[in-house]
């Protein structure tokens, strides 16, 4: 493969491969379209990293919904530690009455997501979820609930299906751990 397109190998561990991702994805997906059968639904990405896990999360679902998307600014741009978070580009739908079900790359210390849950609160949904395909539980710093998750992960810096580092290697087809230099 090209080395511009995926990193060095010995930067590179997979930790969980392309057939165990999409046996997951269908699990949850089943178990979603059972739990919100009958409700108005609206699945909200957040951009960037869960574009790809909500496109293919969504493909099996077998239950009408809405898709929007948000985007907040990431406190990991500026520096580990700064803490500030912001919408940069907010839904497009109003979810006041809807139930609404967050789709996430990482819940890792729970910061994006504790802003997230505040502000979309405030808007009146009828139910507010979160679904990630990563948890970190050991870098949990806000409490969030996860309802739906694909794979509980330790304290590593991973890439692939979304995860990106410096916005690159989102497209890996796998999740891998990056030793970044
Ligand atoms: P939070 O710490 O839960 O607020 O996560 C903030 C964001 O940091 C996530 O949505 C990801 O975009 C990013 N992030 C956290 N951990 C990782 C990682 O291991 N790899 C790539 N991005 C990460
Ligand atoms: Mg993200």
């Amino acid at each position: 493969m090209n080395d511009k397109i995926i990193p060095s190998v010995d930067q590179l561990k997979i930790i969980i491969n392309q057939e165990e991702i999409e046996a997951k994805i269908a699990e949850l997906g089943k178990t979603i379209s059972n739990d919100y059968a009958g409700k108005e639904l609206i699945m909200v990405g957040v951009l960037r990293g869960s574009a790809y896990f909500l496109v293919d999360l969504t493909r099996k679902m077998h239950i009408p919904f809405a898709i929007d998307f948000i985007s907040i600014s990431s406190y990991r741009e500026q520096s580990e530690t700064a803490g500030v978070v912001r919408i940069t580009k907010d839904l497009d739908l109003n979810i006041s009455g809807k139930h609404v079900l967050i789709v996430e790359d990482i819940v890792d210390t729970g910061l994006s997501l504790g802003y997230l849950l505040r502000n979309l609160k405030t808007r009146n949904p009828a139910d507010l979820k979160i679904c990630t395909l990563v948890n970190v539980e050991a870098r949990r710093i806000v409490e969030v609930p996860v309802e739906y998750k694909g794979f509980d992960l330790p304290n590593i810096f991973v890439v692939g299906y979304g995860l990106d580092y410096k916005e690159k290697y989102r497209n890996l087809q796998f999740i891998a751990e990056f030793n970044r230099p």
